[in-house]
């Protein structure tokens, strides 16, 4: 229905200036389309299999966009459809310039862009500088010494400590285990701060700096709006290769926990190639490209990389910060902090709910808390970054060692795997209650369907409006009310276990989210506590809550069931 009026204000944009109540602004909409909007990432294995192999496609894809035009994202970040032999299923690349044959082809991409296009939704490829697939042909040609590929990669020799061969320092991957693998070969180490088979490209190298500038225009020539750029904060390393401080003695001798990432992570070098890359897209004119930045770091860190390029740097502060012991006022002084540092003028906050390499919200805070994420990620000003599923309730999937597939998991070994798979998050998209959940033709799928696919499914879904999606339909459509795009935004506890947050606009009323933090009901004078009206509809309210929409409420004496939250207008 927003979109709708955006592309008709495209049209007549020309004729008549918009109507000054209108949340469309045309300028707005071309040059900085994803302010005040939500961003849905795709998991493209996981999404819709149009050839019944079980593993998703573009096609897949491309005849399934109509749900996210429905949906009313502004955009859909795919993550890796390069080719790839998927030890990282996609985050490692074998070539960054084509499309791997599971997931189609560049044909298949570029129809999916223009459908995409034609409904008014941006395309985000993701972006893995960090590290190569060992099959790219880049990597043979430097294991040969061949120049300049001799130096794409981050090579050392060997330490030799009473005879025997050893790792040049004692840099751990995230995957767990040395982040060196010797190669006979080249007699010497090459590092993969991830899976043995995603050696690190070196970044000191400028043939290579080059080479992904290329990759970039590349896919920029083929109309993509932007780029989410995986794990950019690994890219550089101590150029003296000084051994991490080792600050958690307690745990095992493999966990990249033990160490600190000092030298291996975070190296202001990194700012400066994100601003390369920032002015290379900039400087091909035509519209403004998105940057999203996938780091995990600190507050002030993470602040930085919006003065180097990133529209986007991922707020993971409901994925990693809070968790379901978290309190009202925790999330109150996380939400207050990240307001606080971020940089005066014009930039916008961003707040993912969830994404393909942690637990899902249901799993974080628990089912009946689901929709609580969602709700903040829509009533606080900014984008929100949604992962497939969120807007249906999906649930993780309990997989066993045996059907463990994820490099992270395997590695973990068994007794651990369960702790470090990320296989329970990205099991496939439920569209319906037909064969695998109508994800694919075939019974059998890279992973297994949640078994609650019967009712948890989006046809069931769009049928009830007391279901998840229902409720993430309403939200993501409150990005463009007035008080959200443009209000203050205040975060107060109305009680010590109700988180509130309060937008407001002159001349319209306030929109209002309450979160009851104990799972018991709580009354309170939301009205006196908040100084808000002391009557206002529901808008929308958390599934399981009970709470009628669209009904006037007394805010003078609210009450509000265990767990629930709801947003008022
Ligand atoms: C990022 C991706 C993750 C991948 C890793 C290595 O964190 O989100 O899925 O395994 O980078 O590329
Ligand atoms: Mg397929």
């Amino acid at each position: 229905m927003l979109r709708e009026t955006v592309l008709v204000c495209a049209i007549i944009g020309a004729l008549s200036a918009p109507q000054s109540s209108s949340p469309c602004s045309c300028s707005d909409e071309t040059e900085e389309w994803w302010r005040d909007s939500f961003i849905y990432q795709i998991y493209p294995r996981s999404w819709k299999d149009s050839d019944g192999d079980g593993i998703g496609d573009l096609n897949g894809i491309t005849s399934k966009l109509s749900h996210l035009k429905d949906l009313g994202v502004s955009g859909l970040w795919l993550s890796p459809v390069f080719t790839s032999p998927m030890v990282d299923f996609g985050y490692d690349i074998a070539n960054f310039t084509d499309i791997d044959p599971i997931y189609g082809n560049l044909d298949g991409l570029t129809k999916l862009t223009a459908k995409a296009h034609s409904l008014n939704l941006k395309v985000i490829l993701d972006w893995v500088p960090n590290h190569s697939s060992d099959e790219h042909p880049w990597f043979a040609k430097s294991i040969e010494g061949i120049k300049p590929y001799d130096e794409y990669y981050v090579w050392k020799d060997a330490l030799i400590v009473n005879g025997t061969r050893q790792p040049p320092n004692n840099w751990l991957s995230v995957f767990l285990g040395s982040a060196w693998e010797w190669n006979e070969r080249r007699q010497q180490y090459y590092l993969h701060q991830f899976a043995v088979r995603q050696p690190d490209l070196n970044y000191r190298s400028a043939a290579l700096r080059k080479e992904m500038e290329d990759a970039i225009l590349f896919w920029v020539a083929r109309g993509i709006d932007g780029f989410r750029i995986d794990s950019l904060a690994y890219v550089y390393e101590d150029a003296k290769f000084r051994d991490n401080p080792v600050v958690n003695y307690g745990l095992p001798a493999d966990d990249p926990d033990r160490l600190a990432t000092t030298y291996t992570k975070d190296l202001p070098e990194t700012y400066d190639l994100l601003q390369t890359w920032r002015d290379l897209l900039d400087a091909q004119g035509g519209s403004k490209k998105i940057l999203l930045t996938e780091v995990y770091t600190t507050l002030p860190l993470q602040i930085k990389y919006y003065h180097y390029g990133s529209n986007v740097p991922f707020n993971f502060m409901f994925v990693v910060g809070l968790n379901n012991q978290s309190t009202a006022l925790d999330f109150k002084r996380s939400i207050d902090e990240w307001t606080n540092s971020m940089p005066k003028g014009d930039y916008v906050a961003n707040w993912v709910v969830d994404n393909h390499d942690n637990k899902r919200t249901s799993a974080r805070f628990g089912i009946q808390r689901a929709d609580q994420i969602g709700m903040l990620a829509s009533i606080l000003p900014g984008i929100g970054v949604l992962y497939n599923g969120d807007e249906i309730g999906m649930e993780d999937t309990p997989i066993s060692w045996k059907d463990t597939v994820d490099t992270q998991g395997c590695s973990a070994g068994p007794d651990r795997y369960a702790q470090y798979s990320r296989d329970p998050e990205r099991t496939p998209f439920q569209w319906d209650n037909s064969t695998s959940a109508g994800f694919s033709t075939s019974p059998t799928t890279w992973l297994p369907v949640n078994s609650n696919y019967k009712t948890v499914n989006l046809e069931a879904e769009k049928l009830d409006p007391r279901s998840h999606y229902s409720v993430f339909k309403k939200l993501v459509a409150a990005k463009k009310l007035p008080a959200i795009s443009k209000g203050s935004s205040e975060v107060i506890l109305a009680t010590e276990n109700v988180l509130s947050v309060i937008r407001r606009l002159s001349d319209s009323p306030p929109v209002v989210l309450l979160i009851n933090f104990l799972n018991t009901p709580v009354t309170v004078d939301a009205a006196a506590w908040l100084n808000i009206p002391q009557t206002l509809r529901v808008y929308t309210s958390s599934v399981g809550s009970r709470i009628p929409t669209d009904v006037e409420l007394n805010t003078t004496k609210l009450t509000l069931p265990g767990a629930a939250s709801v947003i008022l207008h």
